[in-house]
């Protein structure tokens, strides 16, 4: 194989990097060899109520099966991310917040006033009768309110559960009713790209399948129009009226539950991740500030949305915890023009930027200029998350936005693992446009084969994590054999990632994306049988089959095989119709971009789908269909691939 690109660590960034090459051998070497002293070192990174004295407590072997981090410490984690910055840092902005349309005003807090508004929402919560331990729906648009709403729950123990505002009515009451949520914090609507999203009117949908909501709490963001329910639905500024500017912070175990997020699987409805306190805050805080150089007096933009992990950990927690200013944004990057991401990091003066390669492609797409005619000269460090970032957009978010000045950290990592655990550090690392590099201190990555071999040097197979690390999910809500299941039994004593990764020469590890049924369209993960089962709700299915295929700029498309029920007339109204359905199903990020129609499915004898070639076939990959003798009916092949959707 040839020499992979490298771009080596500047003079610059030798100069002035917190963590230089050997500085990263050591600490990652420490982190292996003598975790304990390690961890509780690092714990000292946050403001405890009590110092724990035990770090990792854990064991992936099913006999022995369990996960603990610094169990006999007690802290608060809305505490560390307010309270401890109030005397050094009270006047310091912690949020910066910028609307959709350039032309509305821009909101901005400081850490007092941070604290006044996340204690007032918990008051609010209190007094709606949120007690610790309680489960919380937060369904909201980009607002600051968003922010408050999490701080809020971590404040007095609730667990809040985020879903993302793009969520249909349908997707929401799965999760309200999955995690036995009683409350659930909307606005009357969210504005994106200059649109409403009808956020209250989808709760008042999603409530007639969750009997088990009792209380809405809705703020006020837009001025939207909207039913309120009597009994059940509160006017957040109402309920705000007259509650107290403080609220004791809630002494919590470091093991207590902080979130629930679900995300998707290969298998069944999306599962309910959960997060604890002190190893997530404490994993969150410190990826945060190795993997971007984070400094104080930093403005820090991370340009996702809160309904993922990455604004969980990046936008809420981490920088928080750190201190930091954070910008957060209502809008999407190229909206009113291309140029609007780049005109925000120059208002604002941001040096991190971290943000996914979709939007990435999406804005190379309109070429240079629209970058070109801002300055940026305010960046030092530009993130990537969410899936593999191909070389002509790394060169791209290099060369042409960061002007050849900024390390590009490529950070992989997932919902399950809390926050980075594979990523450049500036100033330590070499670059290779591609690759994420090494791991994070505490992370212990092997390459294994399909019989679960450890592979060593050069390799490429299946990408497990054989220690655990405090950022590390704790179980599936209501589930903790699907956990041990889902993450532990494929490779046992092992975190099995789901994802395939290579390992070159140089030690630096290429995430090569997953190896189940999972697609990854624009950063966000869709479960194959998430789509299946939303088409074969609809009247005319009888049987669908979804596969991913590659796609310019959402880096996966999603592309269903479609049986229709017999005597049913294949049509493009009918096609329409059923990308209209899984997007009322699902939500807008699950919407096909290609229906086929196939009288039948390649199956095996015993009836299983063959994907690997409806994969092909999708691809417009024909020459290399493999073996075909094992089909039930060789035919549908021909059939399938005559009828292809390009
Ligand atoms: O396949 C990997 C891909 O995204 C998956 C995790 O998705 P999710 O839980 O939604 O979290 C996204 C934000 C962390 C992974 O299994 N992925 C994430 N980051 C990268 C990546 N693939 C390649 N390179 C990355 N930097």
């Amino acid at each position: 194989m040839a020499e992979p690109e490298r771009y080596p660590v500047s003079d610059e960034w030798k100069k002035r990097a917190r963590v230089d090459a050997g500085g990263y051998e050591t600490l990652y070497g420490r982190s292996i060899a003598d975790p304990g002293s390690f961890w509780l070192e690092q714990a000292r990174r946050l403001d405890w109520i009590k110092r724990p004295e035990i770090a990792g407590d854990w064991s992936f072997d099913e006999a022995d099966f369990h996960i603990e981090w610094f169990a006999d410490g007690k802290l608060n984690v809305a505490a560390n991310c307010i309270d401890r910055h109030l005397a050094t840092r009270g006047d310091t902005t912690a949020i910066i917040w910028e609307p959709d349309d350039p032309k509305d005003s821009v909101r901005t807090y400081t850490y007092r006033e941070l604290h006044r508004e996340v204690c007032r929402f918990a008051n609010v919560l209190k007094g709606q009768g949120v007690q610790k331990g309680d489960r919380v729906t937060i369904y909201m648009p980009m607002i600051p309110e968003a922010a408050f709403a999490l701080l809020a729950c971590a404040r007095i123990g609730a667990i809040h559960s985020v879903v993302f505002g793009g969520f249909s009515p349908d997707a929401l009451a799965g999760r309200i009713v999955d995690c036995d949520s009683a409350y659930v914090i909307t606005a009357d609507a969210g504005r994106r790209a200059g649109k409403m999203v009808p956020l209250k009117t989808n709760v008042d949908k999603a409530a007639d399948q969750a009997p088990v909501l009792k209380k809405v709490i809705v703020v006020q963001a837009t001025g939207a129009d909207v039913t309120m329910k009597d009994g059940r639905d509160v006017w957040y500024h109402e309920a705000a009226q007259g509650v107290g500017e403080d609220c004791p912070a809630e002494a919590m175990d470091a093991e207590d539950p902080l979130f629930i997020l679900y995300t998707s699987g290969s298998t069944g409805k999306p599962k309910g991740v959960l997060h604890t306190s002190g190893g997530y805050l404490l994993w969150t805080s410190l990826t945060h500030e190795l993997a971007f150089d984070y400094r104080e007096g930093d403005v820090y933009w991370c340009a996702a949305d809160i309904g993922w992990i990455t604004g969980h950990s990046y936008i809420v927690y981490g920088p928080l915890a750190n201190g930091a200013t954070v910008v957060m944004y209502e809008g999407v990057p190229n909206w009113p023009d291309s140029s609007r991401i780049w005109q925000v990091v120059d208002k604002h003066q941001v040096n991190i930027l971290y943000t996914a390669p979709t939007a990435l492609r999406a804005l190379m797409a309109d070429g240079d200029e629209p970058v070109k005619k801002t300055s940026r000269a305010s960046l030092r460090v530009l993130g990537t998350v969410g899936e593999p970032i191909n070389p002509e957009a790394w060169r791209w978010y290099y060369n042409v936005v960061g002007d050849g000045r900024c390390p590009i950290i490529d950070t992989w990592w997932q919902t399950e693992t809390g926050g980075h655990m594979i990523a450049p550090l500036p100033g330590a690392h070499d670059l290779k446009p591609g690759s994420a590099t090494r791991p994070m201190p505490g992370v212990d990555p092997q390459i294994l084969d399909a019989d679960g071999n450890v592979l060593t040097g050069a390799a490429q197979g299946n990408l497990v994590i054989a220690k655990s690390w405090p950022g590390q999910m704790r179980t599936v809500w209501n589930d903790h054999e699907r956990f041990f299941q889902t993450y532990f039994s494929t490779y046992p004593g092992k975190y099995f990632t789901s994802d395939g990764a290579r390992r070159d020469a140089d030690g630096d590890y290429w995430i090569t994306g997953r190896v189940d049924d999972v697609i990854n369209v624009s950063g966000h993960r869709m479960g194959t049988a998430e789509v299946e089962s939303a088409l074969v709700l609809h009247e005319s299915v009888a049987e669908a089959a979804v596969v991913g295929r590659p796609h310019e700029v959402k880096g996966q498309g999603i592309y269903a095989y479609v049986t229709l029920n017999s005597g049913v007339e294949a049509s493009d109204d009918l096609r329409r119709t059923l990308v209209q359905w899984v997007r009322d199903e699902i939500g807008p990020i699950a919407t096909p971009e290609a229906i086929q129609f196939a009288p039948s499915l390649p199956k095996t004898r015993s009836g299983k789908i063959m994907r690997r070639i409806l994969r092909k076939i999708a691809e417009g990959d024909t020459s290399s269909l493999g073996d075909t003798s094992t089909l039930a009916d060789p035919d549908v092949v021909d059939h399938l691939i005559e009828n292809g959707v390009a």
